[in-house]
């Protein structure tokens, strides 16, 4: 079934996946390995963990987690899907072919049934009524938004559904009914004033539920089933998108009753997300539409800090982003009663970008004679997005910083603490993120000898880069080339790997050497590598050892033991310029 599949889909991580075969690492929202499907020297295979999906953007191999099983481990959809499953903890009902279009009709009419029973309901329940009455929900809105109820007791829609010939069993997949444990079915909605929710191009997908009184949970809102993907329906959005005209803003709320407020203030672009909070791909989907998003959220702590999340979410996915202040305790639908359509148009007008938001709740909030605020503030302002904005909050703050009278002294102060703090950010971003800089110094870590061998080692041209390395790391010397050839080595007990890095690197335990290893890969110098000048390298390699060696002795003060591994090791390195050395200076007594 295709809800199994997007559960399975929704239980396992394909960067996790992926990763257990490709070394993979973060760039952004993608992450990049070497292509396992092709013969990759730089990382083109990306994978992206909010779409699911992999893709080399040089073979152009690409897929989701069932086709990288597939592909793999050379099995059919089905039998990926059955490991999948088998791992993500998911019972199979059947055998998971994709929703075939007399099923999605099926479901399709399933729930056009429901709505009309909801609605029928509403008609004929005068609390429910009265409830809307109160609410300010008159008949126009309740039409306009298809607004039902839900009756109370607990059967009647399963009832209803089976005499029009239903399956409840099909029915639980839509979050309309479920099973009790006598094998009977009851309503999922009960006693609530139902919201049909309709995706973007208007279809009816699910549906959410409020009490009518107090209680909890206060509404119940349809999970993902078949039609519906929560992280990527916005209520609202199939009568807004008809609204975002010129300006190209939408105006994001928390609620669905916040939604229908706005829309009665005349404010038609409003849309929200649901039971859920705001998702890349709700952000992915706002982009689609519009390039400017005005959130208004409620103005109690949830809400300020629900927008602040927004305001990542959105700025991340390209969209200009206004906050709007609301008056304390309010949220759209209690402005639009309290203080009538204008007040909540204007606090959309109003909106701020993001800082001046953050400024602006802020002295809301503390005083700017206390400590607290100032340390808020220049914190704010070392986050300004531009040097303009940051100006001109500084010329602004500078005449009510305490203690310091003169203007043009008191911004110098305030710039300086800004300073401190973008330095401080900055020097904490480079210890935390191990910057291609820092590994580019570990490679001058190698001898440039050494460089050469792990350019050819990790090169695929050369196919004897297995036995050679075996061969050559007896004669590293900095201890950078010690610890890769030691870590290779501990991997590969029976001796160097053979093959495609990308299929052995993830191996490698040491994060650090795996991304030294993995920088290598990309290095261009060893496009300029022969098997002649490898060679010749082997040899300088040895030559150089040889010297060490010989330097040691030299040295003196060894005992018997250490004397004759030495010379032992000499004599593999070679044995002709040692019998020549002894002939020479007789160094050995
Ligand atoms: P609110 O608690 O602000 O409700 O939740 P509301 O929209 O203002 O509704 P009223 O005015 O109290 O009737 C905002 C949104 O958060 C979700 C709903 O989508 C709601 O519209 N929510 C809230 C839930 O999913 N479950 C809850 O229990 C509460
Ligand atoms: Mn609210």
């Amino acid at each position: 079934m295709a809800d199994e599949r997007e559960e399975v889909r929704s239980r396992i991580d394909i960067v996790e996946l992926v990763g257990r075969e490709v070394s993979l690492t973060q760039r952004g929202k993608d992450w990049k390995g070497l292509c396992p499907f092709h013969q990759d020297r730089n990382p083109s295979f990306t994978v992206n963990r909010q779409t699911g999906r992999y893709k080399c953007w040089s073979c152009g191999e690409a897929g989701d987690i069932f086709t990288w099983v597939e592909k793999r481990q050379n099995v059919d959809f089905v039998e990926a899907l059955r490991i999948l499953a088998k791992e993500a903890g998911v019972t199979l009902t059947n055998r998971g072919d994709s929703t075939p279009p007399s099923v999605r009709q099926a479901q399709e009419e399933v729930m056009a049934e429901a709505l009309s029973f909801f609605r029928e309901h509403l008609g004929k329940n005068s609390v429910a009524r009265e409830y809307c009455e109160r609410r300010g929900l008159n008949q126009e809105i309740l039409d306009t938004w298809e607004m039902g109820y839900a009756p109370e007791g607990g059967g009647a829609l399963a009832v209803h559904l089976k005499k029009k010939g239903f399956q409840l069993a099909d029915c639980k997949n839509l979050f309309l009914v479920d099973a009790d444990s006598f094998g009977g079915y009851y309503d999922k909605f009960k006693g609530r004033l139902i919201f049909p929710i309709r995706d973007e191009k208007g279809a009816l997908v699910a549906f959410g539920g409020r009490l009518l009184g107090d209680g909890q949970p206060k509404y119940i809102n349809s999970s993902d089933t078949p039609l519906y993907r929560k992280s990527r329906v916005l209520y609202g959005m199939n009568r807004a998108r008809n609204h975002f005209g010129k300006a190209k803003r939408a105006v994001l709320v928390e609620g669905y009753l916040d939604v229908i407020a706005c829309h009665r203030a005349g404010v038609e672009t409003a849309l929200a997300s649901l039971g859920t909070s705001l998702s890349e791909d709700h952000a992915k989907l706002l982009k689609r539409w519009v390039e400017e998003v005005v959130i208004l959220y409620d103005s109690d702590p949830a809400g300020q800090k629900a927008a602040d999340r927004a305001v990542g979410i959105l700025t991340a996915e390209g969209l200009r982003v206004r906050v709007a202040l609301m008056p304390e305790g309010e949220d759209p639908d209690t402005l639009l009663r309290n203080a009538g359509p204008a007040a909540v148009q204007q606090a959309v007008e109003t909106g701020l970008s993001p800082m001046d938001y953050k400024m602006q709740a802020l002295m809301l909030k503390e005083d700017a004679s206390s400590q607290e605020f100032w340390i808020h503030a220049v914190q704010i302002l070392a986050e300004a997005p531009t040097e303009m904005d940051l100006d001109r909050h500084i010329v602004h703050l500078a005449g009510i910083l305490p203690g310091i009278p003169d203007v043009m002294q008191a911004q110098k102060s305030l710039r300086r603490e800004v300073n401190k703090i973008r330095r401080a950010v900055s020097q904490k971003k480079e210890a935390l993120t191990p910057t291609a800089f820092d590994h580019k110094q570990m490679q001058g870590k190698l001898s440039p000898a050494e460089l050469v061998i792990f350019l050819a080692f990790l090169s695929t041209e050369f196919r004897v880069s297995g036995w050679m390395f075996s061969r050559t790391k007896e004669l590293f010397a900095t201890p950078l080339a010690i610890r890769i050839s030691d870590a290779v080595s501990t991997v590969f007990a029976l001796g160097a790997p053979e093959g495609e890095p990308a299929r052995w690197l993830h191996k490698i335990q040491d994060e650090e050497l795996r991304q030294i290893l993995a920088d290598l890969l990309l290095d261009l110098r060893a496009n300029n590598l022969t098997e002649q000048y490898i060679a010749d390298t082997v040899e300088r390699l040895r030559q150089q050892q040889q010297k060490r060696k010989l330097a040691e002795f030299r040295k003196g003060g060894l005992d018997t033991a250490k004397r004759q591994e030495i010379l032992m090791r000499l004599r593999e390195l070679n044995p002709d310029t040692l019998k020549k050395q002894q002939d020479d200076d007789n160094l050995f007594n």
